[in-house]
Formats: structure tokens, C-alpha cells, sequence
């Protein structure tokens, strides 16, 4: 089968990106990380990929405490990013745990389509926090979501998602490490998914696909919510 080459846009950790990085090194998914961009010099996820001999390109947009790093403006991040994805010709962008929103602009001009994967059940709880918030809304369930990324925030299509049930005695910090659990299994299906053609990898197919929709009628309509564990 013919390998999805993966970018995978990061500012944190990266603990989503190692995932797919043994995915990779284990021959566990038909993929290829064509390069990894952080707009964070001190992203630890740069490490994760230079010792996988993976193409890093870091494009800061925060200022290091020793100013030695100035801050970048965000149309020059985007236009840094789009050459290196053009550069890498990848099929597929991943933003894992890349907190930065990008502008219609990138996403219109992006030479592949775009999955995020966010820490809530969406559209519930868009944006940070939301382990935290979750709780304090009194939610029974939690979980995390892999969607397509378009201009409004934590809106697009939604491909899958995964579930759990919040525990009473659940903190935001433990109620974080399960969903970060199930993570680590939601994102490689998805790019499984993708990679063998059921949700369409086309671009414009995915920017067109409404509310429901999946490649073939008999398959079940979107989101997929998946019970783990
Ligand atoms: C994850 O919780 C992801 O859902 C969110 O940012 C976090 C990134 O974690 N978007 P890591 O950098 O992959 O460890």
C-alpha cells in the first residue's frame, strides 16, 4: 500500500507525534513523517522527531525568555510553513497539540488537508481547558475528537471520536492522562482510516463533506464515537 506522508505541526510535548512516530518505526501504519514544523524552539516534540531522523522545521513564534528568539508574525509563520509542506509534498497535515490558530488564508492555500485532534467530545468544550471544564460542567462522559480544521476553531468536520466515562473522583490533571490515553489510539485509527480510503483523502472532497457524510453509503455516518478499553 502506497505510504500517506504525514506533517505533523506541534508546539508541546509531543507525545501524540511519538505515537505516530512507533506507529511508523513498527511498520504499524502505511505512513511516512515527511517533517515535523513547531512554532516553539523549545517545543520537546523537536527532540522526539531529530531522534527519528525526521525533518524539523522550526518556525518560533515565541519569545525565549534570553531573547534570543523574536517573536514571528503569523503571516510569516504561514508562509514559512506553506513552502516546507510544499517542500515535503505531504498528503496529509496532523496539528498535534499545535496551539496556534491557523488563518483561512493557510488553510485554503495548504497543499493537503488538515486533522486536528482536540481533548473534548466536540463541539463540546472548543479551545483550552477542557478537562477542567468538563468536570466542572458535571459531564458524565469525556473523551477527545480528530477533526478536519477550517478557519473557525475546533468547527470542522468531525471524523472520530473517543469516549470514557468522567469518575467522581476525577481532576482535570487525571481526567487529562485517560483522554491523553485514548488519544494515542483514536489519532493512528483515523489516520489508518484515512490512509486506506475510507474518509475521502482528497482535498476538496474533505472541505466539501457535509455533516454525515463518509466515502461509502454503507459505512457508518460521521463522527465514528468509539468506545475504548
Ligand atoms: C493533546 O491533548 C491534544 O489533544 C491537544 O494538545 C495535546 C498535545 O499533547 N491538542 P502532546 O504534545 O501530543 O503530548
Amino acid at each position: 500500500m502506497k505510504k500517506l506522508k504525514l506533517a505533523v505541526l506541534v508546539s508541546g510535548s509531543g507525545t501524540n507525534l511519538q505515537t505516530l512516530i512507533n506507529a511508523q518505526q513498527a511498520n504499524e501504519l502505511p505512513i511516512e513523517i515527511v517533517g515535523v514544523i513547531s512554532n516553539r524552539e523549545d517545543a520537546y516534540a523537536i527532540e522526539r522527531a531529530k531522534n527519528a531522523n525526521i525533518n524539523v522545521a522550526v518556525l518560533s513564534h515565541v519569545t525565549m525568555p534570553d531573547n534570543t528568539v523574536k517573536r514571528m508574525a503569523i503571516k510569516t509563520f504561514e508562509k514559512h510553513a506553506l513552502d516546507q509542506l510544499n517542500e515535503w509534498q505531504a498528503d496529509l497535515v496532523v496539528l498535534a497539540g499545535f496551539m496556534r490558530v491557523l488563518s483561512g488564508d493557510f488553510i485554503n492555500a495548504c497543499p493537503a488537508p488538515i486533522i486536528n485532534i482536540h481533548p473534548s467530545l466536540l463541539p463540546k468544550f472548543k479551545g483550552l481547558d477542557t478537562h477542567a471544564r468538563a468536570i466542572e460542567a458535571g459531564e458524565e462522559e469525556h473523551g477527545c475528537s480528530v477533526h478536519i480544521v477550517t478557519a473557525e476553531l475546533d468547527s470542522g468536520q468531525i471524523l472520530t471520536q473517543a469516549v470514557l466515562p468522567v469518575a467522581n473522583d476525577d481532576t482535570a490533571e487525571t481526567l487529562q492522562q485517560r483522554v491523553h490515553q485514548l488519544e494515542y489510539q483514536i489519532l493512528p485509527f483515523t489516520i489508518a482510516m484515512i490512509a486506506k480510503g475510507v474518509f475521502a483523502t482528497d482535498k476538496a472532497e474533505y472541505l466539501d463533506v457535509q455533516q454525515g457524510e463518509v466515502v461509502a453509503e454503507c459505512l457508518p455516518k460521521l463522527p465514528w464515537k468509539l468506545q475504548i478499553g
